[in-house]
């Protein structure tokens, strides 16, 4: 890969999803373009940057981010974070909730990937709040991803890892064709929804706030600036009292955010500012 070829791809990408690639992923980039290039028949690297540049060229753009990005994820990942959430954040957040009346308790995975981390966290909230109201919204800059999460079926090697009542109570497993594929239940299904979104542009679709968000191995792909207009984002969403979950090599130590650390990767927006 030529220099200007890194360059160009290094930018696109930059502007389209705010994926800050250094030096070192070359070799990553190099491997994951080969694949669209071979998928759109593009002769050269040269030809596909082109493509790229052509007035059409959204839908290759997605594409490209797609594979460029990681979307590497599995239930209960950093199983502090749903810990707090059963000890700590629900306990104490739906206690506000009846003296706030709010409707219901809302979480937000940004950055959900392929559901998994939604669907841990329903299965927290099933356990905790039953048939209370409680929702779980998801998002994604991948439209592929999202449409795996929205299926909800996983595979048996994935969810074997969880304890087996848990796969009993929330599982469907499949039969026939979909032998060797797990579904999470409707039960849960119901509460999740997931869109569309890149958090660093636009408004995400939702009008009520969270009372937690799990923003969790993202940032790590954006520079300093963007985590610290990525984290401002967020907290404009969640209500105050609420928490912040960052992945645990993500620390917010060097950016600007006026949250509670509480403990590492969990934070805590002020009740009064
Ligand atoms: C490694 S996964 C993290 C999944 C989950 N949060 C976890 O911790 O296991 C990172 C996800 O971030 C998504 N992503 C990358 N840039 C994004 C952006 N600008 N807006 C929204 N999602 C983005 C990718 O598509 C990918 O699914």
């Amino acid at each position: 890969m030529r220099d200007s070829e890194f360059e160009f791809i290094r930018s696109v990408v930059y502007e389209r999803s705010r994926i800050n690639l250094g030096p070192d992923k070359r070799e990553l980039v190099s491997a994951r373009v080969g694949k669209r290039l071979r998928a759109t028949n593009a002769a050269s690297l040269g030809d596909y940057c082109t493509l790229l540049q052509a007035g059409d060229a959204d839908e290759e753009l997605a594409h490209l981010i797609d594979a460029i990005s990681t979307n590497h994820t599995f239930f209960f990942r950093e199983i502090a974070h749903f810990d707090f959430l059963r000890q700590r954040a629900v306990p104490e957040l739906t206690a506000r909730a009846r003296a706030e009346n709010w409707n219901a308790f809302r979480v937000w995975s940004a950055a959900s990937s392929s559901g998994e981390e939604a669907y841990s966290i329903a299965i927290t909230l099933a356990e905790c709040l039953g048939q209370q109201p409680w929702q779980i919204e998801g998002t994604d800059i991948s439209n592929r991803i999202l449409a795996k999460a929205s299926a909800a079926i996983y595979r048996e090697e994935t969810v074997k890892r969880l304890d087996a009542t848990m796969v009993r109570t929330y599982f469907q497993r499949g039969v026939g064709p979909q032998a060797g594929n797990y579904r999470v239940k409707a039960s849960l299904r119901n509460r999740v929804a997931f869109h569309h979104l890149n958090l660093l542009e636009g408004e995400p679709p939702f009008r009520d706030p969270f009372q937690v968000i799990f923003c969790r191995n993202v940032m790590i792909y954006f520079d300093r600036p963007t985590q610290e207009e990525l984290i401002a984002r967020l907290v404009r969403r969640l209500v105050p009292g609420g928490y912040l979950f960052v992945g645990h090599s993500e620390s917010l130590t060097h950016i600007r955010h006026g949250l509670r650390t509480i403990q590492p990767a969990i934070y805590q927006k002020p009740t009064v500012s």
